[in-house]
């Protein structure tokens, strides 16, 4: 469906030589769709599928899966917006696995928006309560919506229900939604169709590369 957003999430998964096999086995299928589609590698691989894009002219984005809340600078082991735009043009922000592995809260994600703005980034920052968007400072960016009961669990949250809660949280501000977990070639037409999904976000299935290919001609 044109102009929709197929986001995959690699969360820490894929070696170079998985990413390799990927790529070779995706790129047809990614060239010849109208989706816009983007991937979230880990860090360690969006050197080589920046440069792979540029050389081979290939029609998908490549976006981070977290951003340094801190400018660069003296911060071992942070990655700053300014080292990301070098490769990428999103960044993911506050998925539910970092809110609860690494306790992220609402102060350190709007530090993290706030830099990724400031390099230029576009951020999709992924919430799952209607409080979390009360938190947020800021107004003209992309929300994922995740319910944690639906990630990686193949326990979906219902299209027309995802519409309505979308509403809701759009009558707090009125951003433009992805909708997250258990997406997968057997459902993805059902959320694409619902005009106030603006696209997916896709974990599991975005991981095996028929899986996605499958994924993206269903869409
Ligand atoms: P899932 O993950 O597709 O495996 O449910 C989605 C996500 O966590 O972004």
């Amino acid at each position: 469906m044109k102009n929709k957003i197929i986001a995959a999430n690699w969360k820490s998964n894929m070696t170079k030589d998985e990413a390799k096999i990927w790529i070779n086995e995706a790129t047809t299928s990614i060239q010849e769709s109208d989706l816009n589609i983007i991937v979230f590698p880990p860090f360690t691989l969006l050197d080589m599928l920046s440069g792979y894009i540029k050389v081979n002219d290939l029609n998908f984005s490549l976006g981070s899966q977290d951003i340094s809340p801190f400018p660069k600078g003296a911060h071992t082991g942070e990655i700053s917006g300014e080292l990301i735009k070098e490769f990428a043009d999103y960044v993911l922000i506050g998925h539910s696995e970092r809110r609860s592995d690494i306790g992220e809260n609402a102060e350190m994600i709007n530090d993290k928006i706030n830099e990724a703005i400031k390099n230029n980034l576009k951020p999709i920052v992924c919430i799952s309560e209607i409080d979390q968007v009360k938190f947020l400072n800021f107004d003209k960016i992309m929300l994922a919506y995740e319910p944690i009961s639906a990630i990686g669990t193949n326990n979906p949250m219902n299209p027309q229900e995802v519409s309505q809660k979308i509403k809701e949280l759009k009558s707090e501000k009125n951003f433009d939604f992805l909708y997250g977990g258990s997406v997968s070639e057997g459902n993805i037409n059902d959320y694409l169709k619902e005009e106030l999904i603006s696209g997916v976000l896709v974990g599991t299935n975005s991981l095996n590369p028929q899986d996605f290919i499958n994924l993206i001609k269903n869409a």
